[in-house]
């Protein structure tokens, strides 16, 4: 690895500083920002040596990091040479030998043979199916002896595979150097009789009734070509897959329609208050448990059931129907469950003037026909960007509203905001007019309507007729007629009850969307609501590995780990262009008790490549980490998400570690997030007070903090037992605590932070901390913080206040222009801030830190150089933290 390194540190420093400062003093940014981009491409290849340098996977990554077009540096320039990587190619990772186990079945989705009966699965004669391998390998006395290979093609499943006890110890695995993909699409075949649609003749139908009988159809079935996305009909036109619409994209308005368009969407009438359940450890723990009471705001489980909340959520236990959520926005949350006021609308008014309007009232038809408007969905951000929420529209009358069918909307946990109740209210809003009124009207984002017919308007769109089984496709060129599949199956292959199972060297593609599913729930105390299912789903099973598969264009989630599993093995493998979440998990705790442990442990996401991520439900992320506990999370690259790129949504006893992965461009289309997010409102039992202790370590990434992301890992509401040391964090703000976080490590990262270009104005600080409790602050020591150049002057170290601090922060050293910084002890007041000399003196805070001058750009390269490859591998920490939980080692 050392010539790694050099060759690492030779590219940066042949490149020219000469512009590094300009007359005045200041630091060149785009310079800093193509080193660090240019960094982040070398620590790619470092962290994923088996990759072959003329992977294509390479050229990807260049053009996310656009170190053409921002940095002028050209691909031969800055890729590896082969002597750099490690020998092995992707070809040669490839198995070599199709199969060797003691049987071996082969499946070929192309051969043709009227003679079932002949079929034998041998090479030459193999089955055509692999539902029909299956089969036959049930009745191979096997012993664990059995791989299935999966010939060249596309094997079109007819129904979910289902893999259970009786499955165990078998292999599926693509044959070597195929190209083998798994795919939960009808393909529509070229003889299909296409007729010209008489409203348009760029448009043709065709009528699936015969294709697809026997079938059973999902909520919202999806078209694809092999290799693009076909788009249900929409208002505003936009490939979904591309067109970003988020708060700060700056092309949301050709993409998506204002929020004032709506002049109202409905409340649902107050319905019955749910039955709340508090169980408070800190007053009340329950017997023979341990009383906890470490956090100024989570010490409690607390779950509302039932009532109002029902009507959207179901009836599962939901944090934010309790009366007793807390934290950002929570009291929000409160007043709707103890009032029974869902706030999540079940219709809307709109303005018929505007142009959507106009839209509207032309697809309203005579009295004994519904509107053309009926069955069409209502994508709207929550207002604060944090989740996408999904409506379907199941009335339209003539008094320009739409109602939509109970139950929509459920995609996101957290409550729509009223006008009268958030600070950031819109200008339409009530109270800034004149003369000010009370205005109880839901605020939303931006939104698009789509699934409608009159909006069929656009090369590469489709839509979908489902009481008719009518496909109506707007074709891009006509050479796609015999490339056309319509993706019926959500889950594609179904893991259940099985032990040691191999994936491997296979491609997955082509699942229906489940946005519309109606079983989306809130799982715990994050803000993400979840639906189950995946196009691999894996449940109470161990020992399932799957290995160098692509995921691809897949409508709802790659891999969903559910219930009790252990040792789920995801490496090497890619994931892109997802509808939701690349990798999600999701247990199971019998409220707060998970003694039974019914969750995902010992997973391992290892060496995989994930991106484009998001594509319809925004609040989504690589990895969404949901009542999991003792993951690891290493050499991942992940870029192009829509929201975080790795979420942990509660804690959940702890123990996971996040170690040298890279992660930028996240948060594109979603704000007051992070590229690592964290919440831990939720408090549960484990049956061991440990357990609880076991830190979640976050090491030796490399982040890009860009688009809407703001801290490198934000440690949201109550993110408590976190070790954070080696990181490098750019763009970013440094490290925050709201809301009773408490006992975390934040030590020896590199933060890069630009006061002036952040989104929200506010600017980064280096430190934000709110009240801890006596015994419970976080440590902060050994930090880099470096301003490269101040906007306003600004505390870098804000802190709710310093007498009574109960924290450490010490031996930080922070760069800035002027060579000065400064602190402040009670963020909110207008109390001058204090040099870190007088905090150190008066408080103890800050001791032995330092000040100096921004340095220059080779200096500051060299400072994430050695973040990331500390030069003492002897120390204790550092030992632990890469060989610990078998992260790969450095030679
Ligand atoms: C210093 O010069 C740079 C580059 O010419 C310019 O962008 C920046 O605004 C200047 N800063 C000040 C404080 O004048
Ligand atoms: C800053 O650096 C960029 C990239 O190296 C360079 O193109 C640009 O000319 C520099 N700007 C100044 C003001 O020196
Ligand atoms: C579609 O095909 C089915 C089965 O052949 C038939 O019953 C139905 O009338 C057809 N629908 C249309 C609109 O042609
Ligand atoms: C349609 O064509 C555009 C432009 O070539 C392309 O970006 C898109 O992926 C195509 N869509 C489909 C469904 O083929
Ligand atoms: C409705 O839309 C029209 C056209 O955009 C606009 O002029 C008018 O102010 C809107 N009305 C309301 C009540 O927002
Ligand atoms: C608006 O709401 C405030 C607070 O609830 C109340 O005091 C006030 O009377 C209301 N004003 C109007 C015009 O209803
Ligand atoms: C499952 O994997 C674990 C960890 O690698 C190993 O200890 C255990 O023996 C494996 N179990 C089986 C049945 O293969
Ligand atoms: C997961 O566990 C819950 C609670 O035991 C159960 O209701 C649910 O059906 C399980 N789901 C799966 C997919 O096994
Ligand atoms: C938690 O669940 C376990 C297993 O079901 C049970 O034995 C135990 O009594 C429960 N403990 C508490 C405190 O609820």
């Amino acid at each position: 690895m050392k010539i790694f390194l050099k060759s690492l540190l030779v590219f940066i420093l042949s490149r020219s500083f000469a512009q590094a400062v300009s007359s005045n003093g200041s630091l060149n940014e785009t310079e800093l920002d193509c080193q660090v981009r240019a960094l982040t491409f070398r620590y790619s290849q470092f962290l994923q040596p088996w990759r072959s340098d003329l992977d294509p996977l390479w050229q990807t990554v260049y053009d996310a990091l656009e170190l053409d077009r921002l940095c002028h540096i050209s691909f031969p320039e800055i890729k590896l040479q082969p002597k750099f990587a490690k020998a092995e190619t992707q070809q040669q990772r490839k198995r070599e030998t199709p199969c060797a186990t003691a049987h071996c079945i082969f499946v070929d989705p192309i051969a043709k043979n009227d003679n079932l009966a002949s079929l034998d699965g041998s090479m030459t004669r193999p089955y055509a199916t692999l539902a029909h391998a299956l089969r036959a390998a049930r009745v191979i006395d096997r012993m664990h002896q059995t791989t299935i290979v999966l010939r060249q093609g596309v094997h079109a499943l007819e129904d979910t595979i289902y893999l259970g006890q009786k499955d165990s110890g078998l292999r599926i695995q693509g044959y070597p150097k195929e190209n083998v993909w798994i795919s939960g699409a009808v393909t529509l075949p070229s003889d299909l009789s296409w007729q010209p649609w008489h409203h348009d003749p760029h448009v043709y139908w065709a009528n699936l009734t015969t294709l697809l009988q026997g079938r059973s159809l999902p909520h919202l079935p999806s078209l694809f070509t092999s290799d693009a996305r076909y788009v249900r009909a929409r208002y505003p036109n936009g490939n979904p897959e591309t067109a970003q619409w988020g708060y700060s994209s700056p092309d949301r308005y050709k993409y998506s329609l204002k929020a004032d368009d709506v002049l109202e969407w409905h409340r649902p009438p107050p319905g019955e208050i749910p039955t709340f359940t508090v169980v408070n450890f800190k007053t009340d723990p329950p017997p023979g448990t341990a009383m906890k009471n470490d956090s100024t705001h989570f010490n409690v489980y607390s779950t509302g059931e039932g009532g109002a909340c029902s009507a959207v959520w179901g009836n599962a236990p939901n944090y934010w129907c309790s009366n007793a959520s807390s934290g950002g926005w929570a009291e929000l949350e409160r007043e709707c469950a103890v009032t029974g006021q869902i706030q999540i609308p079940n219709g809307l008014t709109y303005n018929e003037t505007s142009t959507i309007g106009q839209k509207l009232n032309s697809y309203l038809r005579n009295n004994s026909e519904p509107s053309l408007a009926v069955g069409g969905i209502i994508h709207a951000w929550h207002s604060q960007s944090w989740a996408m929420h999904m409506f379907e529209i199941e009335q339209h009358d003539a008094n320009a509203s739409l109602y939509f069918t109970p139950g929509s909307g459920s995609q996101g946990a957290r409550n729509w905001c009223r006008c009268d109740q958030c600070g950031y209210a819109a200008h339409w809003c009530g109270q800034y007019q004149d003369p000010p009124w009370n205005d109880t009207r839901l605020i939303s984002g931006t939104w698009m309507l789509e699934n409608v017919l009159p909006e069929l308007d656009f090369p590469g769109e489709y839509y979908w007729d489902p009481v008719q089984q009518l496909l109506y496709v707007y074709p891009n060129s006509t050479d796609t007629w015999d490339d056309l599949h319509f993706a019926v199956l959500e889950n594609l292959v179904v893991v259940d009850g099985a032990i040691s199972i191999t994936l491997q060297d296979i491609g997955f593609r082509h699942s229906a969307a489940t946005y519309m599913s109606r079983e989306w729930s809130p799982p715990s105390g994050g803000d993400w609501s979840m639906h189950r299912g995946g196009a691999v789903w894996i449940r109470n099973s161990e020992n399932i590995t799957i290995d160098s598969c692509l995921f691809t264009r897949l409508d709802g989630t790659g891999i969903f780990l559910s219930n009790y599993t252990r040792y789920i093995s995801i490496q090497h493998s890619e994931f892109a262009w997802m509808g939701e979440t690349a990798i999600a998990t999701l247990g199971q705790t019998d409220g707060y008790n998970a003694t039974r442990q019914q969750f995902p442990l010992a997973t391992r996401i290892e060496g995989n490549v994930m991106r484009e991520l998001g594509i319809y439900q925004k609040q989504s992320s690589a990895v969404g980490h949901t009542l999991a506990a003792n993951s690891v999370i290493q050499n991942n690259i992940i870029f192009n998400t829509a929201r975080a790129g790795i979420n942990f949504n509660e804690f959940m006893g702890g123990g996971d570690a996040v170690l040298r992965n890279v992660l930028w461009n996240t948060c594109r289309e979603s704000g007051d997030h992070g590229p690592i997010n964290s919440w831990d409102r939720q408090q549960y039992w484990y049956g061991s007070e440990s357990w609880q202790q076991q830190r979640r370590k976050i090491a030796f990434n490399l982040i890009v903090a860009n688009y809407g992301a703001s801290e490198g890992v934000d440690n949201d509401d109550g993110s408590s037992w976190y070790h954070v040391a080696h990181n490098v964090f750019h763009q970013a703000e440094g490290f925050k605590m709201d809301y009773g976080g408490h006992d975390s490590i934040f030590e020896k990262n590199t933060v890069i932070a630009y006061p002036h270009k952040r989104p929200r104005g506010s600017g980064p600080k280096c430190v934000a901390f709110d009240s801890f409790l006596p015994g419970h602050g976080h440590i902060v020591r050994d930090n880099i913080c470096i301003v490269p150049n101040q906007g306003p002057e600004q505390a870098l170290v804000q802190l709710a206040e310093c007498s009574n601090f109960h924290g450490i922060l010490q031996r930080n050293t922070y760069y800035t222009p002027s060579g000065q910084a400064y602190l402040k002890c009670n963020w909110d007041s207008n109390e001058a801030a204090i040099s870190l000399d007088e905090a150190s003196l008066r408080f103890g805070i800050e001791a032995e830190s330092t000040v100096h001058k921004t340095p220059l750009i080779e200096e500051i390269v060299a400072l994430i150089i050695a973040t990331l490859f500390p030069s003492h591998p002897n120390d204790a920490d550092n030992i632990d933290m890469i060989f610990h939980s078998g992260a790969t080692a450095m030679e």
